[in-house]
Order: structure tokens, then C-alpha cells, then sequence
């Protein structure tokens, strides 16, 4: 990163010339600073919402893997960093120019919007932009609205979900109706739209095609619950964990195995014992080097692999490039699914709404703001489903 955004100035000029309009609030957030893993609930000044911004007011954060991986340091990001990326809410403010919302919409964030300008965007492939800030951590101007005592802090995947209220680009909030849930929603903001579009989107699974998803947690359950929909099957769930098996089963897993303890061979020998030749598709969604690698064993002469999980910085995969070449099988990245949130999270609520998509059973803890660290660690000693945070 090049630029170093200072608190925005914009806040206390407007609030000067026009009493009415919306001010700063101060309210609480999990920070995340320095090497420590452990989260610190901090008070925080959120900007009113500039030029094409909102404010969100949270109503519900999911726990992800990807905030894990940044505050045991897989990843690097600027600091301090207001975590959550996976957030629903209220629009509680509007900035100048914003016509698509109102105030009391209610919204699911997106961490990956297209910009309509770079290349790739016009070319109509928005879910390969190159023109977001996101995963700087910014606005698109370059600035973060969220502050410390003057100072900028930077709101993870520039949605910073784990706070009262933030501040994001009105591209980056997605109406949905107001009978879905906080908690459902905010799920459809990262792992349902990362699950789901890595099926329907990258892989693009077809009825009747077979699919091994190694990673049964808040991610994987989302790719069951996309191959189930698509008529996958079989449709085989491997995890370590009993409990993430029996969720798995209820998401339309058809056959369940724990890798615990099992080799590769042994885990692919199990795939061909229950598919016949090998899957036509593995999914990994735990974001292991050494479980992206296991695939292409576990798959039939042309099958494709998906990386849906995100391994830490500069993990290199071992790959037999001979027999990957003469199997015809491909390698497939798979980033928020391909998603296009203005057109998929209203698909996706509308799929919750008429009961083919199942997310509130995702949902198997709830949580205080204050007791973001437990949920972390609950999910680091393999608890099952998704843990959400309620405000
Ligand atoms: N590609 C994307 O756009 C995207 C989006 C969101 C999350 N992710 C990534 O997906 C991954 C999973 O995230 P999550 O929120 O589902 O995490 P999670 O902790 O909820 O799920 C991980 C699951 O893997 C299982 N597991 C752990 N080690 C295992 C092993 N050796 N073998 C089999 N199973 C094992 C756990 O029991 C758990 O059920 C993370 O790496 C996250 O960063 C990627
Ligand atoms: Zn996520
Ligand atoms: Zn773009």
C-alpha cells in the first residue's frame, strides 16, 4: 500500500454547514492490532457517509475463516483493522448523490464490487474487476471513514463488520427484503455467495455429477448446499469433525467420511469406492496446501478442482504435472464465487425465502460483540456451522 488515508476531513465541514445532516458517531468495534490473535472491543469514530457512501447500522457479523486467517497472521493487512467482512444491517445515513437507497433499507454488505471501469468490467466480466480498493482495506477514493483519535483504522475487506455502524460505497450495500433476517443476510454476504457461485458460477456443476467437498464449515456447508440444489450427487462431505458431518448430512451431503488419520490414497480409494472412477468435482474449503494438493486424486480422468479456501501467504501445492496434463483435469480458483452481488444476494434471499436455501441452519451459536473471542476460538477448536454476531 502507497497511501496512507488520513481520519476523513469531510465529517466536521458538513456537520458545521448543515446541522441536519448526519454526524459522527463514536460507537464500539473489535480491533485488530499488532501479532496478537486476540481481538480488543475499542470505541472507534465513524465518518458520516461521504459522496456515494452510506451508513450501515450492523444487525448481524458472521464469524469467517478468511478474519481467522488474518488474525493468526496468515495474511498481512493494514492496522489497526476493524474485523467482519460477512455483515448485514440497516442504512441508517446517506450521502450526497446516493439515489439507489433510503434510510432503513436493509442491506447485505459485499467485500468484491465491481467498479463499471476497468477492463474487465467492461469486457461484462465484473466479478474479475481490478478497480475495487477492497482488499486494501479503503474506499473507493482512497479514504476509510472509520478513525481513532484522528488516526485511520482500516475496516477489513472495507466493510469492517464487526462494529456498530461503517461507512461503505453504496455499490457495496445490497437491498434485500426486510423479512430475511439479520443473521441469514449477513451470511449471504461471504460464505452462501462464496459457496454457492464456486458450484453454480466457476464450476458450474451440472445434475447428476458427482463432487467430494473436503471442508465441512461455514464455507463448505454453503458448496453442499449449492451442489445439492444444482442435483449433484453423490455429494461426499469430508471433515475431521463429527458434528461438521452431521450438518453436512442435513445440507445434502449423501456420504460422509472422516479424513482424520487417513491418507490420501486411502481418502481416494473411498471416493472411488462410493463414485466408481473418482469425483468429477473436489471442492477444498478449509484452505490447506496440503488438502488442495490431495484433489486431483480424488478425481476422475477429467475432473476439475476448485480452491475455494484460502491458504496463508505463499503457500506453494505439490503437483504430479505429468499425470495432471494426461488426466485432462483442470485447476480452478474460485474467488467470492464469481459472485455479482446486485444480482445474486437477491437470488440468494429469494432462494432462503422459499426454503431451497436453508442458511439460518448454517447458524449454530450467537454471540455478543464482546464475546467476538470466544466465537474465535470455537471456530479454531473445529465448532460446527457458522457462529454469528447479533447486535
Ligand atoms: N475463496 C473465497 O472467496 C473465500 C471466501 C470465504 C472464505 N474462504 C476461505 O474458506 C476457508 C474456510 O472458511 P470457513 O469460514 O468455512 O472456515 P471454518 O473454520 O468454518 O471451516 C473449516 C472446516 O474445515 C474442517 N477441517 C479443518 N482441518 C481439516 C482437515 N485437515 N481435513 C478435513 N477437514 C478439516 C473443519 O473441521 C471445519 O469444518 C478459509 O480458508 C477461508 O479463508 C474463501
Ligand atoms: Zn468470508
Ligand atoms: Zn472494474
Amino acid at each position: 500500500m502507497t497511501d496512507t488515508p488520513s481520519a476523513d476531513p469531510r465529517t466536521d465541514s458538513k456537520a458545521a454547514a448543515d446541522p441536519a445532516a448526519p454526524q459522527p458517531l463514536t460507537v464500539r468495534a473489535a480491533i485488530h492490532a499488532g501479532s496478537t490473535s486476540a481481538l480488543q472491543i475499542q470505541q472507534v469514530q465513524v465518518a458520516a457517509p461521504g459522496p456515494g457512501q452510506v451508513r450501515i447500522r450492523l444487525g448481524a457479523s458472521g464469524i469467517c475463516g478468511s478474519d481467522r486467517h488474518v488474525l493468526d497472521g496468515d495474511w498481512t493487512l493494514p492496522q489497526p483493522t476493524v474485523m467482519g467482512h460477512e455483515g448485514a444491517g440497516v442504512v441508517e445515513a446517506v450521502g450526497e448523490g446516493v439515489t439507489e437507497l433510503t434510510t432503513g433499507d436493509h442491506v447485505v454488505m459485499t467485500w468484491f464490487y465491481p467498479c463499471l471501469h476497468c477492463a474487465a468490467c467492461r469486457e461484462g466480466r465484473t466479478w474479475v474487476c481490478t478497480g475495487s480498493r477492497a482488499d486494501e482495506c479503503l474506499l473507493p477514493d482512497g479514504t476509510t471513514a472509520v478513525s481513532q483519535n484522528n488516526r485511520p483504522v482500516y475496516p477489513y475487506l472495507a466493510v469492517g463488520s464487526m462494529a456498530e455502524y461503517t461507512v461503505v460505497p453504496a455499490q457495496a450495500a445490497i437491498k434485500i427484503p426486510k423479512d430475511v433476517p439479520f443473521d441469514v443476510a449477513a451470511l449471504i454476504g461471504c460464505s452462501v455467495a462464496t459457496g454457492f457461485g464456486a458450484v453454480v458460477n466457476d464450476a458450474e456443476v451440472k445434475p447428476g455429477r458427482s463432487a467430494v467437498v473436503i471442508g465441512a464449515g461455514g464455507v463448505g456447508l454453503c458448496i453442499i448446499m449449492g451442489l445439492a440444489l444444482a442435483g449433484a450427487q453423490p455429494i461426499i462431505a469430508v471433515d475431521v469433525h463429527e458434528q461438521s458431518l452431521d450438518l453436512a448430512e442435513r445440507f445434502g451431503a449423501t456420504h460422509l467420511v472422516n479424513s482424520r488419520g487417513r491418507s490420501t490414497e486411502d481418502l481416494a480409494d473411498e471416493v472411488r469406492r462410493i463414485t466408481g472412477e473418482g469425483a468429477d468435482y473436489a471442492f477444498e474449503a478449509i484452505g490447506r496446501a496440503e488438502t488442495i494438493q490431495q484433489m486431483p486424486a480424488l478425481l476422475r480422468l477429467g475432473g476439475t478442482a476448485v480452491v475455494v479456501g484460502l491458504p496463508p501467504q505463499d503457500s506453494p501445492i505439490g503437483l504430479d504435472l505429468l499425470s495432471f496434463a494426461e488426466s485432462g483435469q483442470r485447476l480452478l480458483g474460485s474467488n467470492y464465487g464469481s459472485t455479482v452481488p446486485a444480482r445474486d444476494f437477491p437470488m440468494l434471499a429469494g432462494l432462503y425465502r422459499t426454503g431451497q436455501l436453508p442458511i439460518d441452519q448454517l447458524i449454530t451459536q450467537r454471540h455478543s460483540l464482546d464475546e467476538v473471542n470466544t466465537a474465535f476460538d470455537q471456530m479454531r477448536s473445529g465448532a460446527r456451522g457458522r457462529s454469528v454476531i447479533v447486535y
